[in-house]
């Protein structure tokens, strides 16, 4: 077994297993038990994870609901301050998470730097945008409002009031106290896809907004997670405040989404995230569940461009991404010679081990190899045309486009979440956007035409949180809105968004004497 615990991280490691962390130190699982990684690629144990049990997780929540307590009270100032430390020390640990996130999800090893140094980047932005957004108050008059004197002020700010004002200036200056306050403890849940960002597109906006974190990162991608969090340690976050407990879903998954503990779930994932917005405790929820993103080909559209981000779109990262695009819809009079751009690029993609950073690398696991062997099987019996031959060695899949797929196809509706892509051929604009709508997904979607007012009737009429026009689907740069509708989410992400999420509206009302009043 290969273990990424060289130099400073090693301090995590206990035998050949990596620990939990919770409440500022580094722990072993008194379950006994650990959970074990596999290599996508050699299929191979690559890493040991503790497994921790339930109780472990009740320390956990008290542990973070103590911390949040006094963090709440800390400046905005010093917890930026801290989560820009945090930044830099993720950047100068680029090589080692990475190698990690090489051997634990097959990820390209340059993509696996962009990964790290991205989330850097955006931890950064977050403690800066939290300092403007946090900062910002707002005054009111109630005179401004039909039928009301001028008794009341109000002023908005978004941070807790903790300074004690004596009465007489309350009653000058301080009428309405409306605060944005912490929701308390959030507990983050990112995908294997993303370990490392999508932990810190949770992470970042919740600590800047005053709140404590319990990550449950997945199995694919924990040790990735835990030398993250490392960082954070590294940087001197108060005791607490950061928790991440690793194990089976079977065992703590449940108990985690459902604790009372628990203030906010912030999930990125599969399906699973349905049934957890089932079972939540009435606590907000941000929830990013995949797609089916549809790119729609208008007939002037430019199909070398087309061509180009189809590729990216469609095969980085084999396909594993929620916002890859997952089907093509192209008009009939181009489609030949968009699907023949597409082939010839096709043949140039790289096939083999994230080490040598190919394009193409084995998908996480076993079963998601099966499963997006049974889509490819299915299209083959309705007599889909294959653009490439199907090839298949343990998790690797070749890269392949399926032409001529048809609604009954369960690929024309279901994400493989790998290197295999649709294409249906449309006559008109309206099938496309039927098409799209009709999916149970709404992430985003694209469409491609020079007609910039066509372009915008079609993003208007496609049911999606984003619709890219003359581009692939991405979530990024970091801090852009990212939502989706229907099966792909609950609310908006994105950095100010996120912000805005992990925080509530707090009122408190000040009334200053009826006008009849004299002071004399
Ligand atoms: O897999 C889901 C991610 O949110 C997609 O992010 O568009 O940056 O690859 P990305």
């Amino acid at each position: 077994m290969a273990l990424a615990g060289t130099g400073v991280f090693s301090e995590t490691l206990e035998g050949d297993v990596y620990n939990y962390y919770a409440d500022g130190e580094w722990k072993k699982s008194s379950s006994g038990n650990s959970v074990a990684i596999i290599n996508p690629t050699t299929r191979m144990t690559q890493y040991k994870v503790q497994g921790c049990s339930r109780e472990e997780v009740n320390k956990v929540m008290n542990s973070a609901k103590s911390a949040q307590k006094l963090w709440a009270k800390t400046p905005l100032w010093k917890r930026a301050e801290l989560l820009h430390k945090a930044a830099a020390i993720l950047k100068e640990h680029k090589a080692p998470i990475a190698e990690c996130l090489v051997k634990e999800i097959a990820k390209p090893a340059k993509d696996a730097v962009t990964e790290v140094v991205r989330s850097g980047d955006l931890i950064s932005y977050c403690a800066e945008e939290g300092v403007r957004v946090l900062g910002e108050g707002k005054f009111l008059v109630s005179d401004s409002f039909p039928g009301n004197e001028r008794t009341k002020y109000c002023l908005t700010s978004k941070v807790y009031f903790t300074t004690y004002l004596p009465p007489a200036t309350l009653q000058v200056t301080i009428h309405i106290i409306v605060c944005l306050i912490p929701l308390g403890v959030i507990l983050a849940i990112p995908p294997f896809n993303y370990p490392v960002n999508l932990a810190v597109s949770k992470i970042a906006p919740a600590l800047i907004a005053g709140n404590s974190i319990v990550l449950k990162p997945p199995t694919q991608g924990a040790v990735s997670a835990l030398h993250m969090v490392h960082c954070f340690h590294l940087a001197g976050f108060p005791k607490g405040l950061i928790n991440c407990v690793t194990g089976k879903g079977s065992e703590i998954g449940d108990f985690l989404t459902m604790h009372p503990g628990v203030n906010c779930i912030s999930f990125t994932g599969g399906d699973t995230g349905i049934a957890i917005s089932k079972k939540a405790n009435m606590v907000p929820l941000q929830m990013e569940l995949g797609g089916k993103d549809a790119c729609i080909v208008l007939e002037d559209a430019d199909l070398d461009l087309v061509a180009a981000n189809i590729i990216k779109g469609g095969f980085s990262y084999s396909g594993q991404r929620c916002t890859a695009v997952k089907v093509v819809l192209v008009m009939e009079s181009v489609a030949d010679a968009l699907v023949e751009k597409v082939n010839a690029k096709v043949a140039n993609l790289s096939v083999g081990p994230p080490e040598n950073d190919s394009d193409i690398t084995p998908v996480v696991s076993e079963s998601s190899a099966n499963f997006i062997e049974g889509l490819v099987l299915d299209a083959k019996e309705k007599g889909a045309t294959f653009c490439q031959e199907y090839k298949r060695e343990g998790n690797l899949i070749w890269p392949l486009l399926l032409d001529n797929v048809r609604p009954d196809m369960r690929i024309a509706w279901e994400e493989p979440f790998g290197p295999v892509l649709p294409v249906i051929r449309i006559n008109s604009v309206e099938e496309g956007i039927n098409h799209c709508n009709a999916s149970n997904f709404g992430l985003q979607g694209c469409v491609f035409t020079k007609d910039v007012n066509k372009a915008i009737l079609i993003s208007d009429a496609m049911e999606t949180g984003t619709v890219q026009i003359n581009s692939a689907p991405a979530r990024g740069p970091d801090h852009f809105p990212f939502q989706g509708i229907k099966d792909s989410g609950i609310g908006s992400q994105g950095i100010t968004n996120s912000i805005n999420m992990m925080t509530r509206v707090k009122t408190t009302v000040i009334n200053l004497p009826s006008p009849s009043y004299t002071m004399g």
